[in-house]
């Protein structure tokens, strides 16, 4: 036996075809990706974070000369949610990416290990939590749910037996 798994993903040509709060939040994580310290790989991302409580939280990568101790913007968007806003609902989150070399015309989707940590929330909050992702330019996809874009993710469920 096979079995598929697939997802929807909405894809918009512009900004103006999202709604207001979708598109306000891919602004602001344009205004946080300005902000990334990435001169290693000049490769700049930036995350808002849009709480229940209407607050939005910012982030963006911060490299390290050590590469591997550098954390991308979505886990520094999302552990300064859950660190300053534990009992907040995270709503949903937009990511924007850019290169100081070329120009990004495709979304770029979180990687892996920042899927498996927003997917922490979605687990915990039992709500979904979608992403809005857009490149420098070209289409805005959003996809509804962190763990549609994780199938078969591992979770708290397998660490007990009840
Ligand atoms: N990066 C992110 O911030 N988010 C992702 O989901 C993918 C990659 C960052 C990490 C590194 O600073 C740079 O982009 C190049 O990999």
């Amino acid at each position: 036996m096979k079995k598929k798994i697939a997802f929807e993903l909405s894809i918009y040509k512009t900004e103006e075809e999202l709604s207001v709060e979708d598109s306000n939040l891919l602004k602001q994580a344009v205004n946080a990706r300005i902000k990334a310290y990435a001169p290693y790989s000049n490769f700049l991302v930036g995350a808002a974070v849009l709480l229940e409580n209407g607050e939005i939280v910012l982030g963006n990568n911060q490299e390290n000369a050590s590469y591997p101790s550098g954390l991308c913007a979505e886990r520094v968007a999302i552990f300064y949610a859950g660190a300053n806003y534990p009992n907040e609902e995270i709503k949903k989150i937009a990511i924007s990416a850019a290169s100081n070399d070329y120009e990004v015309k495709e979304p770029a989707g979180p990687c892996g290990n920042c899927r498996q940590a927003i997917a922490e929330y979605e687990y915990k909050q039992k709500t979904p939590i979608p992403i809005i992702m857009r490149g420098e330019s070209g289409p805005i996809y959003k996809c509804d749910a962190v763990t549609d874009m994780l199938p078969l993710g591992f979770n708290n469920s397998f660490l007990s037996d009840s």
